[in-house]
Parts: structure tokens; C-alpha cells; sequence
């Protein structure tokens, strides 16, 4: 099986995707890095010099080359999910968990990490208020599609992977 994290830029799907392919002793995929990886860029100067559309792109291609495998955690950037395309094939891969948390706790965890986020590393505290809730609101459409929903504000790391666990353990 295939366990998928999605959510919000900010969310800790990667730190929490690491942590939960330890202990479930899977393979880890984390978008981006495959993506600077592949790349050999920063996601910073892929957006930069190729565009964004490229970007979005490069996801897309990335889930056709992973639909085959199995026993891997996959963290999403907080775009990936965000078309019914990626979300249907997502869901087929496997089990996916949003992260979910509220409009204030992401800009709590966000404004203290903007630097690498091209999409917000120049929007002063009041832009980045209305960042999140402009796309927050275009994307819960996509992100309420997984299979399962993780309240996350209240919760620390520990929690959420235990969580997480219990969906993924039958009962
Ligand atoms: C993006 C989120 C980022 C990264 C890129 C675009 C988005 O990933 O993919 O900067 O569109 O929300 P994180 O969710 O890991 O920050």
C-alpha cells in the first residue's frame, strides 16, 4: 500500500511523511525534493526561471512515474493535489490523509518559513492572511476529496502520526 499526505504549504507534510516511512519502514517521496532533484534547482528558481506552469508540470509527470510502485510515503507540495486529475490519480495510489488545519494556524506556521515558498516569500503578514484564505478556499475543494481528514491544529507531530497510524492499522 501507498500512504499519500496532503494539505496546505506549511502543514509538515514532509517532516511527518519522514518520521511516518521510519516506522512504517517505507520508501519516502517527497514531491519537491524529486522535483529539485530532478531539476537540479531550488523550487525557488524552478518558478523563477521556468515558471510556474512548468512546475506543475513536472508534478504531473512525477505521479506517471510513480503510479507503480508500492510501500511508499508520497508528501505532496501544497499544489499537487489541486486539479481532479492529480486527486483522482492520487487516490488510486493509495491512501491519502489531509492534513487539515485552520486559516490562523497555517499563517502562524507560515510567516515564520516563507523563504523558500516562491508563492509567498514576498507577501508581507497582511498579504500572506489573504494568500491563505484565497487559496485555501479554491483548494479544500481538492484536499476534502482524500480519504481521510486530520484536524491538525491542536495536535502535535506525535499525535498526528498516531493518528495517522490508525487509519492505516486494522483494527
Ligand atoms: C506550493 C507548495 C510548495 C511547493 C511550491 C508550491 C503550493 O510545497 O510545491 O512552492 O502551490 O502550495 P509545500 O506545501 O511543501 O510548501
Amino acid at each position: 500500500m501507498n500512504i499519500i499526505l496532503l494539505g496546505f504549504m506549511g502543514s509538515g507534510k514532509t517532516s511527518i511523511g519522514k518520521m511516518l516511512s521510519k516506522k512504517k519502514d517505507f520508501n519516502f517521496i517527497d514531491t519537491d525534493l524529486e522535483i529539485e532533484k530532478r531539476n537540479q534547482m531550488s523550487i525557488n528558481n524552478i518558478f523563477k526561471d521556468l515558471g510556474e506552469l512548468f512546475f506543475r508540470n513536472e508534478e504531473k509527470k512525477l505521479l506517471n512515474d510513480i503510479k507503480e510502485k508500492n510501500n511508499i510515503v508520497l508528501s505532496t507540495g501544497g499544489g499537487f493535489a489541486c486539479n481532479s486529475q492529480n486527486i483522482k490519480k492520487l487516490n488510486n495510489f493509495g491512501l491519502t490523509i489531509y492534513l487539515k488545519y485552520s486559516n490562523n494556524k497555517l499563517f502562524e506556521r507560515l510567516k515564520k518559513q516563507r523563504k523558500e515558498r516562491p508563492l509567498i516569500k514576498d507577501l508581507n503578514d497582511s498579504d500572506l492572511k489573504i494568500f491563505i484564505k484565497k487559496y485555501l478556499h479554491k483548494r479544500k475543494e481538492y484536499y476534502t476529496q482524500a480519504d481521510n481528514i486530520i484536524e491538525c491544529d491542536k495536535l502535535d507531530e506525535n499525535q498526528i502520526l498516531r493518528k495517522i497510524n490508525s487509519l492505516i492499522v486494522p483494527k
